[in-house]
């Protein structure tokens, strides 16, 4: 759906030359919830800029539906925005117009019949749940109303590919997660590609199928959002994975009695997180072992657990019950060896 070849961003100003993007390579494919994550001042503004040609690349190519972006001519880039929704932190609505007026805008602009206009916005109040502020005006709005005004919007063209710059960077974590279930029902009802960058961790896991982690202008790690939320490989990665709390080891008590001891941390994912698994594997071996920490929670809606498990175990038995464990589809990790 949306292919970023070999992307760079110098910008220029005053002589100075800051480069934002460096040899970024993405391919979000259709119907997914792609999400980029990074702290400020990363790029990520830049970087989701670039799919609806906000921002020009200053080298490479991007690529929506099959349409290579960066040779259109002035007129035709601007029809195929109209299929590239996009949504902001700080909502940007019109203060003077009323909400349904708001979200007819771009429907004026596109010049759609009047009745189409009228039935078109009434169905997207409709969609995001706001039949009853038709009339209001964004003053008269919270912050999450004021968002679901900015996604009816985005989404009055019927476009293909839906942009959310820091969308829920402005409200309380309540509402966040009601703009983020509607972001999921909306990717999933109107089967819209959904590109969303953030800098927090818990957005990523509540809606995202997949993450880029992006870096000083560059993409440190990619993947499904289970595997880089389990399995962490870039220090920055490890500090976004740290902020949701549940996953950090700050509860675990320090090592009592090293030696005959092996502490592993185990990874379930799907179903097996609701299996006897553990308990099976460990009485097969006939190996004690000692739970020191756990969670169990959801990344979007797939079940997952991670035990910091202690064997009473070690060497040569210590490594037959990690492969047993490890032939039944369990992650295990070593933490420390006596
Ligand atoms: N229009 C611009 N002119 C010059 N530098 C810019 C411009 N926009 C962004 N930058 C710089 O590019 C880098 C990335 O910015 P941005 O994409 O806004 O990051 P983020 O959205 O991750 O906070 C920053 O160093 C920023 O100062
Ligand atoms: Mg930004």
């Amino acid at each position: 759906m949306i292919r970023l070849q070999h992307i760079s961003k110098i910008y220029e100003s005053g002589g100075q030359q800051t480069a934002a993007l460096r040899e970024i390579n993405l391919h979000i494919k259709p119907g997914d919830i792609f999400g980029i994550i990074g702290h400020s001042g990363a790029g990520k503004s830049t970087l989701i800029r670039h799919i609806n040609l906000l921002e020009r690349p200053t080298t490479g190519q991007v690529v929506v539906d099959g349409v290579d972006m960066t040779a259109l001519s002035y007129r035709k880039l601007q029809e195929e925005r109209r299929s590239i929704g996009m949504i902001f932190q700080h909502f940007n609505l019109l203060s003077s117009l009323t909400v349904k007026e708001n979200i007819a805008f771009p429907l004026r602009l596109a010049k759609l019949p009047q009745d189409k206009v009228q039935r078109r916005v009434k169905e997207l109040l409709g969609l995001v749940g706001l039949e009853s502020h038709a009339d209001s005006y964004p003053s008269q709005l919270s912050g999450g109303q004021k968002q679901r005004v900015g996604i009816a919007r985005a989404l009055a063209t019927e476009p293909k590919v839906l942009l959310c710059d820091e969308a829920t960077s402005a409200l309380d974590p309540q509402t966040t997660q009601s703009i983020l279930s509607l972001l999921l029902a909306i990717n999933r009802r109107l089967n819209i590609t959904i590109v969303l960058i953030t800098h927090e961790m818990q957005v990523i896991r509540s809606i995202c199928d997949r993450v880029a982690v992006l870096d000083g202008g560059v993409i440190v790690e990619e993947g499904a959002v289970a595997d880089v939320f389990l399995k962490p490989q870039h220090r920055t990665t490890r500090d976004f994975v740290a902020q949701v709390a549940d996953l950090s080891e700050m509860d675990v008590p320090g090592d009592r009695s090293p030696g005959s001891r092996t502490r592993v941390r185990i990874t379930f994912i799907g179903e097996q997180t609701y299996e006897p698994v553990l308990y099976e594997t460990m009485s097969e071996m006939n190996v004690p072992f000692a739970i020191l920490q756990g969670t169990i929670s959801r990344l979007k809606e797939i079940p997952y657990g991670q035990l910091v498990v202690e064997l009473h175990a070690s060497g040569n038995e210590a490594a037959q019950t990690i492969a047993a464990l490890q032939s039944r589809g369990l992650d295990v990790e070593v933490l420390t060896y006596e």
